[in-house]
C-alpha cells in the first residue's frame, strides 16, 4: 500500500543524494588507492576488531542514513582488511584489483543485468560473448568459425574446470548420463589423470560430479613439478589392462604452488591417441600465454577440449571472474541446456545472442562480464603482454637475489612464483628448519610490510611469493630478501 505520508522507499535514493553519496565514496576510494602502499598489508587483529564494530545483535527496526552507512562500512574496511592490491601482497593467488574494474562493478550493478537468457540481458549478452571472446585470442585459444570455439564466464577457477569436466562428462557418455546418472555405461570406470600439484578443485570436482575423489590417477611429477609423460603413459596403460576407462588428463598451465606449466604438447598427444578429453586448468597461468616469451611452453593451450582460467587472477579483474573456454561450445549446450515452460527458448528466431543460462549451472546470473570487458578493453593484449610479462621479470629479479643470498636457499622460480626458505646452513634437520621458516612466515605477515604465502614442495616448508600485482616495483621485490634474512636471523 503506497504510504502517502512518507513516500520514500527506504532503499530508492533520488538523483540528488545518490550523486552526492557516490562522489563522496568514489574520492574515498580515490584516496584509499593512491596512499594504498604506505599502508601495512595486513593487521593481525583484524577479524577480531572487525567483529567488535559489528556486534552480535539482532537487525534493527529502523533503518539508517545512507550516507552514515557508507561512512562507517567504508572506513572498517579501508582500515583493516587485508590489501591484496597492496604493492607487496604476493599471498596465494590473488590479482591486484584494478581501478578501471572496480567502476565496472559499479556500472554492472546500476544496469543489474540478469545474464540469463538474452532476452532478458540483449546487450549484456553480446558484452559477455566479446569478452570470452577476446579471452580466448589472450590465451591463443582457436577462435576460427571452423572450430565453433566458446565459454562462459563463471565465479571462478573452480567452477570453470568444474564446468569443463561436466561439458567432457556429458561429451564422453552422451545423453543418458544427465537422466540416469553415472549408474550406467562405463562412467563407474572412468579415471583422470593429474599430479599431485594440481589445485585440490580436481577433488572437489569429482566428488560432487559423482565419480569420487578415487578416479583420480595421481600421474608422477619431474624434477621441475612437471607431469612426467612417462609415467602418464604407464599410468593409463596399466588401467587400460584393469578394465578401467582412462576418460581425461587434467593438465596444469601454472600450478598453483611453484607456477609450473605441464608439457601440454604431449599431453595432447597421448589424449588423442587414447581417445580421451584434455583439460588444462589454467587458473593461474594460462593468460601469461599473452607474453611472447612465454608462449613456446604455453601453445598447447590451443590443443585443448577445455580451458578453465580466472579473470580475477591474473587478468586484475575485481573478484569474482573466471572463464572457461571450450574447443566445441556445443557441448556446454549439450551439458546445461534444460528446456523449460517459463524462459524463452534457446536461439529462437535470433541466433546471434547467446542463451548463458544453457551453457553453464547458473540460472540467474550477475553481470561480471562487464568487469572483464572494461578491463579487456583498457588495457588491451599489449597492455596485458606487459603487466603479465612484468610480473614475471620482478619473479625473475627476486629469484635471483635470493640465490646470491648465503641465508637463503632459493627452491623455484616458475611464472611469477618463487619459493625460498631461510637456511642460515648450520640446521642440518628439516623438519626443524620447517618450524622455523613457518615462525618467520607468521612474523613476516605481522609486520605487515609484505605479504607472501607459504607452499610445501618435497617435504620443504617454504616462502612462496606469487606476483600477479600490477603494483609491485623492483624496489618492493628487492626489500624481500633482507626482510627474512633479519627475522630468521633474529629466531635462530
Ligand atoms: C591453479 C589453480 N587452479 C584453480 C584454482 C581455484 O580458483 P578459484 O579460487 O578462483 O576457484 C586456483 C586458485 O588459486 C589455482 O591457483
Amino acid at each position: 500500500m503506497k504510504n502517502i505520508e512518507n513516500p520514500k522507499v527506504p532503499l530508492d535514493m533520488g538523483a540528488e543524494e545518490f550523486r552526492e553519496q557516490g562522489h563522496m565514496l568514489v574520492d574515498k576510494i580515490a584516496d584509499f588507492l593512491e596512499d594504498l602502499g604506505e599502508r601495512n598489508v595486513h593487521t593481525p587483529e583484524a577479524a577480531k576488531t572487525a567483529h567488535e564494530a559489528l556486534g552480535t545483535g539482532c537487525l534493527p527496526s529502523g533503518g539508517t542514513k545512507a550516507s552514515e552507512v557508507i561512512a562507517e562500512i567504508s572506513d572498517l574496511l579501508m582500515e583493516q582488511s587485508l590489501f591484496n592490491g597492496h604493492p607487496r601482497f604476493w599471498g596465494y593467488v590473488n590479482g591486484s584489483a584494478s581501478p578501471i574494474g572496480a567502476l565496472g562493478d559499479l556500472l554492472g550493478s546500476s544496469i543489474n543485468a540478469n545474464v540469463c537468457t538474452w532476452t532478458v540481458a540483449p546487450v549484456a549478452s553480446e558484452i559477455e560473448r566479446q569478452a570470452v571472446d577476446w579471452i580466448g585470442d589472450l590465451l591463443n585459444f582457436p577462435n576460427d568459425p571452423s572450430c565453433n570455439s566458446g565459454g562462459i564466464l563463471v565465479s571462478g577457477g573452480t567452477m570453470a574446470n568444474i564446468t569443463g569436466l561436466l561439458a567432457a562428462r556429458r561429451a564422453r557418455f552422451g545423453p543418458e548420463v544427465r537422466t540416469k546418472g553415472l549408474c550406467q555405461g562405463d562412467a563407474s570406470k572412468a579415471k583422470f589423470y593429474a599430479t599431485s600439484e594440481t589445485h585440490a578443485w580436481l577433488e572437489k570436482a569429482l566428488d560432487i560430479m559423482g565419480f569420487g575423489e578415487d578416479a583420480i590417477h595421481r600421474v608422477a611429477s619431474n624434477d621441475d613439478f612437471q607431469m612426467d609423460i612417462g609415467d602418464l603413459k604407464r599410468c593409463i596403460d596399466g588401467d587400460l589392462k584393469q578394465g578401467y576407462l582412462p576418460f581425461a588428463v587434467i593438465a596444469s598451465a601454472g600450478t598453483v604452488s611453484t607456477g609450473a606449466i605441464d608439457p601440454l604438447n604431449d599431453i595432447s598427444r597421448i589424449c588423442k591417441q587414447n581417445n580421451m578429453w584434455f583439460h588444462i586448468d589454467g587458473a593461474y597461468g594460462a593468460v601469461a600465454a599473452c607474453v611472447p616469451e612465454m608462449l613456446g611452453e604455453l601453445s598447447g593451450i590451443g590443443l585443448a577440449d577445455s580451458v578453465a582460467m580466472d579473470a580475477h587472477k591474473w587478468l586484475y579483474v575485481p573478484f569474482e571472474a573466471g572463464c572457461v573456454l571450450l574447443r566445441n561450445r556445443e557441448h556446454l549446450t549439450d551439458a546445461f541446456a534444460h528446456e523449460t515452460t517459463y524462459y524463452p527458448p534457446t536461439g529462437g528466431e535470433n541466433s546471434l545472442p547467446i542463451a548463458y543460462r544453457d551453457q553453464g549451472i547458473q540460472t540467474s546470473r550477475g553481470f561480471r562480464a562487464l568487469k572483464v570487458w572494461m578491463c579487456l578493453k583498457t588495457a588491451g593484449k599489449d597492455g596485458y603482454a606487459s603487466m603479465i610479462g612484468n610480473n614475471i621479470r620482478l619473479a625473475e629479479r627476486l629469484y635471483a637475489n635470493i640465490k646470491k643470498m648465503p641465508e637463503l636457499e632459493a627452491i623455484s622460480q616458475g611464472l611469477s612464483i618463487v619459493t625460498f626458505r631461510y637456511n642460515p646452513g648450520d640446521i642440518k634437520d628439516d623438519s626443524q628448519l620447517n618450524q622455523l621458516n613457518k615462525e618467520i612466515l607468521i612474523m613476516l605477515q605481522a609486520e605487515g610490510w609484505a605479504y607472501p604465502s607459504h607452499a610445501n614442495v618435497d617435504g620443504k616448508y617454504l616462502i612462496r611469493v606469487c606476483i600477479t600485482n600490477f603494483r609491485t616495483t623492483d624496489q618492493d621485490v628487492d626489500g624481500l630478501p633482507q626482510k627474512v634474512i633479519t627475522i630468521g636471523n633474529n629466531l635462530s
